[in-house]
């Protein structure tokens, strides 16, 4: 399988981590692609109509996109216990809590287009400040209705909730979302030193 990719992107990462935790890192080839809503990708776009990683390429040539079906098919290629639940409630809470992280992924990305590639004199600090909100009220609901099922879980979503968390310190290092969250600041303390994690930290200096 090959996997267009960008190093920079959360919605990759959520991928990555899942292939570190289930063992399927060795069957995963990965292809640098452009991640840009503007210079869309040409090799992604053959392949995946919008241009965005992540996009799986399968051997046969079919292709997966989003990361949500790429995590879930990339899920029944392995032996160890689901991170898709098979039972009704368990399955819908855990896409539930992927659907609120990638919810707060969405917004923050949109914030970092906005910032870092959007000409400043077509900025609009309203819709800007919409998104923020987003991610702020997302937080809060984490930190007040989730803590207890993430304690001590894997799956799909926390690896989504993570990831989420991940990029909000790697692309908004002042947004102080652990000020007045301290469960949710413990857990992803303890969730970050998990080998997946620590090997899918994106640089810096991309
Ligand atoms: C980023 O550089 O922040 C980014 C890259 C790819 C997708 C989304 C965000």
């Amino acid at each position: 399988m090959k996997l267009f990719h960008s190093p920079a992107s959360p919605f990759v990462r959520k991928v990555m981590v899942l292939a570190h935790e289930t063992g399927l890192l060795g069957s995963i080839e990965r292809i640098r692609a452009v991640a840009n809503p503007v210079n869309r990708d040409a090799a992604v776009v053959a392949h995946n109509p919008a241009g965005h990683v992540p996009t799986l390429l399968l051997v046969d040539g079919t292709a997966l996109y989003d990361s949500t079906v790429i995590c879930q098919y990339l899920d029944t290629l392995h032996e160890g216990t689901p991170l898709l639940p098979a039972a009704p409630l368990p399955r819908a809470r855990t896409l539930c809590l992927q659907a609120l992280a990638d919810g707060m992924l969405n917004a923050c990305v949109l914030m970092r287009y906005e910032s870092a590639l959007r000409p400043e004199a077509q900025r609009w600090p309203a819709w800007y400040e919409g998104q923020q909100a987003k991610v702020r009220s997302s937080l809060d609901v984490l930190e007040r209705q989730w803590m207890g099922p993430l304690n001590g879980a894997m799956d799909l979503g926390v690896i989504a909730t993570a990831c989420a968390l991940g990029y909000l310190d790697f692309r908004f290092p002042d947004e102080p979302w652990r000020e007045g969250r301290d469960a949710l600041a413990r857990w992803y303390e303890g969730f970050s030193r998990r080998p997946s994690m620590q090997a899918t930290w994106p640089d810096p200096n991309i």
